[in-house]
């Protein structure tokens, strides 16, 4: 056989190589590459072949040793991976679910609030926690120097440029301002969102809390319109179908009323939830002020509507029986990992 035989068959040969095994590939490895295999004998007895032969198989029998390095290289990591595969997995086992994560009180409260709303038409609004003074309070009607400013403690943002100072929103009604300023009515939409207040952290209040403001404007809405909403709120979200109203005071709405809820008295609990009075009051609300449509730009002669307001962290203390506010702001995991998600 002469050398260029030799490397035909040699290649046939590898071509119909194969392993099954880890110890298989490794016999082939030395039979072909070890250090006294076929490739040293044939690269050995290439050195006294003619220089015209040696221009013509040179370069075949170099990719030839690539194609037999590259063929053991893929047994042996194909080979390993399948007896790793084969010992490791069994496929009797029951399956194990991912660990899901726990979903915060306030989102649980705020996902079903949004959830209620959406079922009537209305649609979740946003605006931001750095307001200006118009949105958060003078389109509002609360003219500059009004005592009713003092019924939200503010906290105050310096801006650098020493323009105009900016606040921490108190409230989510300057999203009401906001929609109205970019919307034409029909509106219909509610708030979630972070508000801010300069009061002492206790127990029952913090610093930081949650609100949900609704606000409703079209032609011809009644304050009988907002009492039927808010009554099929109550009965959707507590599940308790009696409210009333009392009478109250927010400048941007008039009339104003505070929601309560009948609780009922039946245990212990229901006297501590409602002091007593089996009434227990839930938030804020009144038709519109005609003044405030006005500043956004919207005719008071034509529309009409009604906004609420509602804090959020009560009535998750509430729901899952959280001692304490500061609880819900202190993300301790141990606290948190109670309200696995039900998904
Ligand atoms: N913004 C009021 C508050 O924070 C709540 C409210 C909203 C009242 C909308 C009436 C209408 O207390």
């Amino acid at each position: 056989m002469n050398f260029s035989e030799r490397v035909e068959q040699l290649k046939a040969e590898l071509d119909k190589a194969t392993a099954k095994n880890l110890e298989e590939a490794e016999q082939l490895r030395i039979k072909y590459l070890g250090s006294k295999g076929v490739f040293k004998a044939l690269f050995n007895d290439f050195k006294s072949v003619s220089s015209e032969e040696k221009r013509a198989l040179g370069k075949p029998l170099n990719e030839l040793k690539s194609f037999a390095e590259e063929r053991v290289a893929q047994w042996k990591a194909e080979l390993s991976g399948a007896e790793v595969k084969h010992k490791d997995i069994d496929l009797t086992r029951p399956g194990m679910l991912g660990s899901l994560g726990a979903e915060h009180p306030i989102s649980i409260i705020k996902r079903e609030i949004i959830d209620i709303f959406h079922g009537i038409g209305f649609s979740v609004a946003e605006g931001p926690e750095i307001e200006d003074d118009w949105h958060n309070f003078s389109a509002l009607n609360f003219p500059p120097e009004h005592p009713a400013r003092d019924m939200q403690d503010t906290f105050f943002v310096k801006n650098p440029n020493g323009t105009e100072d900016y606040v921490l929103r108190t409230h989510t009604s300057s999203v009401q301002v906001r929609t109205m300023e970019s919307e034409k009515p029909p509106i219909r939409i509610i708030a979630p969102g972070r508000v801010f207040r300069n009061e002492a952290v206790s127990a029952r209040s913090h610093c930081i809390f949650h609100q949900i403001e609704g606000l409703y404007i079209d032609e011809g809405v009644t304050f009988a319109d907002m009492k039927q909403t808010l009554e099929y709120f109550a009965k959707e979200f507590f599940g308790k179908s009696k409210i009333r109203l009392r009478p109250s005071y927010f400048p941007f709405t008039e009339p104003s009323a505070e929601v309560d809820v009948y609780w009922g008295l039946e245990n212990e609990l229901d006297h501590r939830i409602t002091k007593g009075t089996g009434w227990l009051e839930v938030m804020g609300c009144g038709m519109v002020d005609p003044a405030v449509l006005e500043s956004s730009n919207i005719d008071p002669e034509k529309y009409s509507g009604f906004a609420f307001g509602m804090g959020l962290e009560r009535s998750a203390m509430q729901r899952f029986q959280i001692p304490d506010i500061r609880m819900i702001f202190e993300n301790d995991v141990r606290f948190l990992q109670q309200f696995r998600s039900a998904l």
